[in-house]
């Protein structure tokens, strides 16, 4: 016993310095922190009715055709306006390459700077970005951080052609959101005035197309076909100023004419 105490005492006066070092094991999942949300609206359980027809969700992509003064900016904010009040914490990323003063009156981040401004912190914010020249690589770099973003999000294009290459077709960035924008919930809107400045992505990927009038040429006959005309009505005016035919295409629905936004939206 006597033996035992100078040992005690040994022991006791080791620094804890000299005790075992734990070892840390991988933390089991359950006390991770969460994984953020990815998509809060998912559409399954997050549907919005536009007028009386129309269904949609933050998982479309519309495709809205006309010629200038036709009144897609006046539709387009109107649907933005909708998806707004049905998705609050969207962020909305306006990209005003024409800066003709349609966004005046949005309130929102105005951004005038030639490169692509970041994602937006706050969930329901709206920027718009005007940026002096149509910078491709700068295009894409915004697409990229807003996809990387991966949170709900609402990106209207006010001019396509202000994105489409020589080829046709949009950087790599906006292609990407287009398919795989679903998962996250990142709504796209592109508009344009010709058929042929829709980027080609955008055709294939489309939920909803929406023609207004146009000037007769050969692609007019071809939106003619994908909202569902009838063959002989293909390239022939619409007979309302700001009239336009609305066609849900992944769903294979028929097209309907509505003679203004007002009617669409029933408003
Ligand atoms: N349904 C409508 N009823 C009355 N006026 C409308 C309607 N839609 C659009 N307008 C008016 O028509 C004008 C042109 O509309 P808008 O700017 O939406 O056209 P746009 O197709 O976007 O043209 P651009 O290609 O030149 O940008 C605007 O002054 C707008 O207020
Ligand atoms: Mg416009």
């Amino acid at each position: 016993m006597s033996n035992l105490v100078p040992v005690a005492r040994q022991l006791l006066s080791k620094s804890l310095a000299y005790l075992p070092t734990p070892t840390l094991g991988r933390v089991p999942q359950r006390y991770q922190p969460h994984q953020p949300i990815i998509n809060p609206y998912q559409e399954e359980k997050n549907l919005t009715h536009l007028g009386q027809r129309i269904i949609t969700s933050l998982e479309d992509r519309w495709a809205i055709v006309g010629m200038t003064g036709s009144g897609k900016t006046t539709m387009a904010k109107k649907l933005l306006d909708h998806l707004r009040d049905a998705y609050p914490a969207a962020r909305v990323y306006i990209l005003d390459s024409k800066q003709a003063g349609d966004f005046d009156d949005v309130d929102g981040y105005r951004i005038n700077d030639e490169i692509a401004p970041d994602i937006l912190r706050t969930p329901g914010a709206v920027q718009i970005w005007q940026p002096p020249d149509d910078d491709l690589d700068q295009y894409d770099a915004w697409f990229k951080k807003i996809l990387l973003h991966r949170q709900p999000a609402i990106i209207k294009v006010d001019e396509s052609a202000s994105i489409i290459n020589k080829n046709g077709d949009a950087p790599e960035y906006y292609r990407k959101l287009n398919k795989l924008g679903r998962a996250f919930g990142v709504c796209l809107i592109s508009l344009t005035q010709e058929a042929a400045y829709i980027p080609r992505t955008l055709l294939g990927q489309a939920t909803h197309i929406v023609r207004f009038r146009l000037l007769d040429g050969y692609d007019v006959k071809k939106i003619d076909k994908l909202v569902g005309r009838p063959k002989e009505h293909h390239g022939l005016d619409l007979p309302d100023p700001y009239g336009f035919i609305h066609r849900r295409v992944d769903k294979a629905l028929p097209g309907h004419y509505y003679k203004n936004h007002q009617e669409f939206f029933g408003g």
